[in-house]
């Protein structure tokens, strides 16, 4: 699949990657690209190995075999400063942030700007342009952030993400936590990172997030591959049947329901 010139470039291009752990085989020649400005979803059953194709880009584990392109260069990520480096961020599940600490000092955790001796105006300054780049709502930047919703705390670990000013952002499970009005934030914040450009690799099992918000779905089964598909032209129950490799289950059965009340009514003496 070679991109059309009006498509954007490929920024990340996964080829043939591999990864066993004694045994288990968690990554079979896997193949995933994600260009600037892109939402890949990446879902799967549990087991599927999602966290660790994750864990293969940011620099976690080294795969066995396979290549990873990053802008055009063959790449090796042998740690997260690697992937840091390379520009590659990940929001991992459990976020990382420190209750206590509020939002400046999260953002800057491990990385204060001590080099301009501007330290606090200078990282509260970032601190607010980064979230107003995200439109997010968070009402200061002094509060610790056990004082915030999950939707708040996913925004400031995503506002971290992006500091070292990454070209692709991994989010694994951004909205596994969070309530309907929390999730619908999180949704705008992917479209807020499209919209800048950022490639974004979203690993998720929520369905109905996957379609409001990708641009395409990769699916994994047992490790595999099992299909890409564009979200627009594709119903949950096609992604369902990829992910499971089941025709027949809940999601398919309603869908044939619903198929049969259609054209039942279709049917019907009423119908024009
Ligand atoms: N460090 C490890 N050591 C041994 N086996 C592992 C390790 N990490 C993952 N695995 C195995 O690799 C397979 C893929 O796991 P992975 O965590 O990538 O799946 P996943 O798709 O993220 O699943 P989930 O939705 O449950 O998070 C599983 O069979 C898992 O048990
Ligand atoms: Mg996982």
């Amino acid at each position: 699949m070679s991109p059309s010139p009006s498509q954007p470039a490929t920024l990340l291009s996964l080829r043939g990657i591999s990864k066993t752990f004694g045994a288990v085989a968690a990554l079979t020649d896997v193949n995933l690209d994600v260009a600037a400005g892109e939402v890949v979803a990446v879902v799967g059953d549990n087991g599927a190995g999602k966290s660790t194709l994750v864990k293969v880009l940011s620099g976690v584990y080294p795969p066995d075999a396979g290549t990873i392109t990053f802008e055009s260069r063959t790449v090796t990520i042998a740690s997260p400063a690697a992937a840091q480096q390379l520009g590659i961020a990940t929001v991992f599940q459990d976020l990382a942030l420190c209750e206590n600490l509020n939002v400046i000092e999260n953002l800057f955790l491990g990385r204060e700007l001590r080099a301009l001796r501007l330290n606090d105006v200078a990282m509260e300054v970032r601190s607010r342009e980064l979230l107003d780049q995200l439109s997010a709502k968070i009402p200061t930047v002094r509060i610790p952030v056990a004082a915030l919703s999950g939707g708040q705390r996913q925004t400031v670990a995503i506002a971290r993400s992006l500091l070292g000013d990454p070209k692709v952002v991994i989010l694994d499970e951004p909205t596994a936590a969070l309530g309907v009005a929390q999730t619908a934030e999180v949704l705008n914040l992917i479209d807020r990172l499209r919209e800048r450009g950022h490639g974004v690799i979203m690993i998720s099992h929520n369905m109905a997030d996957v379609l409001a918000v990708a641009d395409t779905v990769a699916v994994l089964r047992l490790g595999r591959n099992n299909g890409v598909f564009d979200p627009l032209e594709t119903s949950s129950e096609q992604i369902v049947t990829a992910i499971t490799g089941a025709a027949d289950n809940a999601v398919t059965r309603r869908a044939r329901r619903a198929r049969r009340t259609t054209a039942a009514t279709k049917e019907g003496p009423d119908d024009e």
